[in-house]
């Protein structure tokens, strides 16, 4: 068999490098880990037939050439096995190697970069609730007629699985058969037949074998793991009917008052591509799933995942992003749980539509009456069990009765289970702090210790924000203020005493929106030349399809079970874009991702119910375009936006250069090999819906810039829009021509904004950022660009 040069080079420097690391490498199997190797798609040698003989051959050449070292009785280690192969977003395959062999892998010329794998987290905050739902949010009766024509788009769904049987994916008849070009698949297995599927859940997959891997194959198919698309977490089935379950009247949680629920488009076609386990989802599944979806025939994508702050090339969700968009798939991410600390948004490549979560009007308030008559309001979801607003209780902190085991003391303020002392604990209520482990299981230490209800305070990270949870027990989330109003009211009485009332549901709640407090924060340190999240949409007290083999808090202590759920978190604000983006990819075949994308920011709106800025639940006060982008999505709007601003692959490498990406960086990303000379280009000359311009100062005197930006008509054939401008606090925006004619669809139209800006007075390395905007109307659609201008001044 003949080898590629580069092959015979790897069999000679294994050797080598095997024999200085043979201690480790005989001593030690449990240094292997999983990684992902970016492999030169166009150095295939013709030898190989396809990319996975070709991957194979280099896994085991690299196995029996360290084998034949080892002087191993047994010949071989036996076929070594790549975990996955991809084949379209990314070009490359993951296996299980030592250190040694990754650093060898490296060195070789067809190989681009050998990343370790890595879990992501899931971007949820779970909160179960006890009431009646109206409809599922704040999804206008106009968009749902629309939807109708939505059965030609598919959105493949990267998460924990579905529930297959829940009425919120059944096929009610009235669906065609999935479009001629769909080509996925359903796995059977475990709690999954073959039978799952319909002309609703057109797909459905699997992807363990990186979590295997990582876990070192001690991950087994019981418990809450079952390799098969069964849903056993919940989060999978909920965002999935968020995006697309079909319209289930009498929809209720745990029996509680009825009420209609429906996806945002309720003809879509889902496919399920699930990739998150117990212990997270794993870089490599991620791009097997993704590879899997665009290769499959997906339309949208949508990712309620990600890692806080990764650099964009070794990052799985913004490389299997670029690969999905440039084959016409539009991709939603969620902004990540992270907030409202500065620069906490997730997934923020300019390729990805970035969602951060709002509130709806909407709300689950509970009141705590302390001893002395003070009321504090709070959330909560009192999940049917009696509780007397009248009946005054014994108020303790939880960091004042732990048991007495030394270890516990700490952990007590933040109630683990088993920290507090039940002497202490019984009959009371107990006010926990928020942190270290999940919120619902505070919940259930207080109740297991005898506690008679809970109270639980932000942090001073976490501000003000709180969300209806999840609890086996009485209990109010309550903000950080009121905490340490709390905290402080029990340390100065001899008998502290609560009442607790809990009020339901409170509709027709302003002002909504509201900026969700967890909802992660531009500027984003990995793209710092797009404002981040593009969008908000409902992430808070979200009602949708829940398995029946999860309770609604998801803890097996919890014997509840319930067909529908209401949970938050930015995983629950991000199928909700997806949805709409199947809406006008269903409305507008023709329209590429950023089309799509540029439809939802230019349309957003930015003014609550009251019709005042948004506020930021993080701090009381108003909020800012680092929270919500360019908006709140509005999908009536959005499906006439009148002008859009496309991006097509060759914008983004223009980008990425003008961003100083190393050329190892883009390669990384796109697959190709680019030539960065032009360095005239600036990044903020991305045809991007929004603009973010950093002015670098560099003594005195005025700061310039200008900015390009290219429209494409998709309104009316004739149209003539005039341009009117929002100037950042000590910016003057000129734009120019301040008039645009169109004489057809599809006809392109360019405009230059000139920014001039005084320098202004910062401490070395600081920065300041101020917003305006800018807005072109013909009289019916208005086409809005949030202008954000950073000064920065050098260290
Ligand atoms: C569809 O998938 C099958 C099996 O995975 C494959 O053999 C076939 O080539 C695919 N067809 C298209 C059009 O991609
Ligand atoms: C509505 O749901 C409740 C509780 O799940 C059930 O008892 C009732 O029969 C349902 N009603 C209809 C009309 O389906
Ligand atoms: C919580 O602690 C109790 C006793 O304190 C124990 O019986 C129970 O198993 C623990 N539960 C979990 C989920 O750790
Ligand atoms: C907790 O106990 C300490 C020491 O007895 C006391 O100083 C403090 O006020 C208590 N804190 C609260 C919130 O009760
Ligand atoms: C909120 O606004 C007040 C008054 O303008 C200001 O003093 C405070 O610092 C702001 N808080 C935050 C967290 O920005
Ligand atoms: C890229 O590097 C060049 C040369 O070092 C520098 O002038 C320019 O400001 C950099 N651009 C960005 C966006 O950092
Ligand atoms: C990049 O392009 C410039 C101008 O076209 C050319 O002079 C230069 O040699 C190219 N560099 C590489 C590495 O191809």
């Amino acid at each position: 068999m003949a080898f590629s040069p580069s092959f015979l080079l790897l069999i000679v420097s294994v050797s080598i490098l095997f024999l200085s690391s043979l201690g480790d490498y005989a001593a030690d199997t449990s240094t292997q880990k999983s990684y992902i190797i970016r492999v030169r798609g166009d150095l295939k040698p013709c030898v190989f037939a396809d990319v996975e003989h070709w991957y194979s051959s280099t896994l085991n050449t690299l196995c029996s050439s360290t084998d034949s070292l080892e002087r191993s009785s047994q010949a071989t280690r036996g076929d070594r096995k790549l975990l996955h192969v991809y084949r379209t977003v990314f070009h490359g395959f993951s296996a299980v190697l030592t250190p040694a062999e990754a650093e060898l892998l490296q060195s070789d010329p067809v190989v681009l970069a050998v990343l370790p794998d890595q879990p992501r987290q899931l971007h949820i905050t779970r909160t179960p609730l006890f009431l009646g739902l109206v409809s599922a949010d704040s999804k206008p009766k106009s968009l749902l007629a629309v939807a109708e024509s939505g059965s030609s788009v598919v959105i493949a769904v990267i998460d924990t699985g579905i529930r297959p049987d829940h009425r919120s994916f059944a096929d009610d008849g009235r669906l065609p058969p999935p479009p001629s070009r769909w080509n996925g698949s359903c796995d059977h297995g475990p709690s999954f037949p073959a039978t799952a599927c319909n002309r609703k859940l057109v797909g459905a997959r699997f992807f363990s074998t990186g979590y295997v891997a990582a876990t070192h194959g001690t991950a087994t198919n019981v418990g809450p793991d079952i390799f098969s698309p069964i849903d056993s977490e919940g989060h999978g089935t909920h965002t999935a009917s968020t995006a697309a379950g079909v319209s289930t009247p009498n929809a209720s949680l745990l029996g509680y008052a009825a009420g209609l629920a429906s996806g945002v488009a309720p003809s879509a076609r889902v496919a399920v591509y699930k990739a998150c386990w117990s212990t997270g989802c794993y870089d490599s599944d991620i791009l097997a799933a993704v590879d899997a979806a665009v290769t499959d025939g997906a339309d949208i994508v949508t990712l309620s995942l990600g890692a806080g702050s990764v650099p964009t090339h070794l990052d799985p969700v913004a490389i299997s992003a670029f690969g999905a968009t440039e084959r016409g798939v539009f991709v939603a991410a969620s902004a990540g749980n992270g907030g409202p600390g500065e620069s906490t948004v997730a997934n923020a490549a300019p390729w990805i539509t970035t969602v951060g979560a709002g509130s709806i009007d909407r709300r689950f308030p509970a009141d705590v009456v302390l001893g002395d008559g003070t009321v504090m309001t709070g959330a909560a979801i009192n999940a049917g069990m009696r509780f007397s607003p009248r009946r005054s209780f014994p108020l303790v902190y939880a960091g004042n009765v732990s048991i007495s085991t030394p270890g516990f003391r700490s952990s007590a303020p933040y109630c683990f289970n088993g920290s507090l002392d039940p002497e202490a604990v019984r009959g009371k209520v107990v006010l926990c702090e928020r942190g270290a482990v999940p919120r619902a299981e505070k919940g259930l230490a207080v109740k297991n210790a005898g506690g008679a209800a809970m109270i639980l305070a932000n942090a001073p990270t976490d501000g003000e924000g709180v969300t209806p949870d999840a609890n086996v027990l009485p209990a109010v989330s309550v903000g950080y203020k009121a905490g340490r109003a709390i905290k402080e009211y029990i340390g100065a009485n001899n008998d502290p005493r609560v009442r607790l009332s809990f009020r339901g549901t409170q509709i027709e709640v302003k002002p909504a929106p509201t900026l969700a407090g967890f909802s992660g924060r531009g500027p984003s340190l990995h793209s710092p030349h797009v404002i981040k999240p593009d969008v908000i949409a409902p992430g808070v007290g979200i009602l949708a399809a829940w398995p029946d083999r999860v309770s609604p808090t998801g803890l097996k202590a919890d014997r509840r079970r319930t067909e529908f759920n209401i949970i938050s978190g930015t995983s629950m604000s991000c199928p909700h874009v997806a949805g709409v983006a199947a809406l006008l990819k269903a409305a507008h075949p023709d329209w590429s991702p950023a089309a799509i994308k540029s439809a939802l920011m230019t349309t957003a709106y930015v003014a609550d119910n009251m019709g005042q800025d948004l506020v930021d639940e993080g701090t009381g006060n108003r909020s800012t375009e680092w929270a919500y982008g360019s908006g709140h999505v509005d999908p009536e709007k959005a499906v006439d936006p009148g002008l859009v601003y496309d991006l097509t692959v060759e914008d983004y490498l223009d980008f990425m250069c003008s961003s100083n990406y190393s050329s190892a960086a883009i390669r990384m990303i796109t697959k190709r090999q680019v030539n960065c000379s032009d360095k005239t280009r600036k990044p903020w000359d991305l045809n991007y819906p929004s603009i973010l311009v950093v002015l670098e100062q560099s003594g005195s005197g005025n700061l310039e810039a200008l900015v390009h930006r290219t429209v494409m008509n998709v309104g009316e054939e004739k149209s003539e829009y005039s341009v009117s401008v929002k100037e950042p606090e000590g910016v003057r925006l000129v734009v120019e021509p301040q008039k645009l004619v169109f004489e057809g669809k599809g006809q392109k139209q360019e405009f230059a904004v000139k920014v001039s800006a005084e320098a202004v007075n910062l401490p070395r390395g600081g920065s300041l950022t101020e917003f305006g905007s800018v807005t072109w109307s013909d009289g019916k659609h208005r086409v809005r660009s949030p202008v954000a201008v950073t000064w920065q001044q050098p260290y």
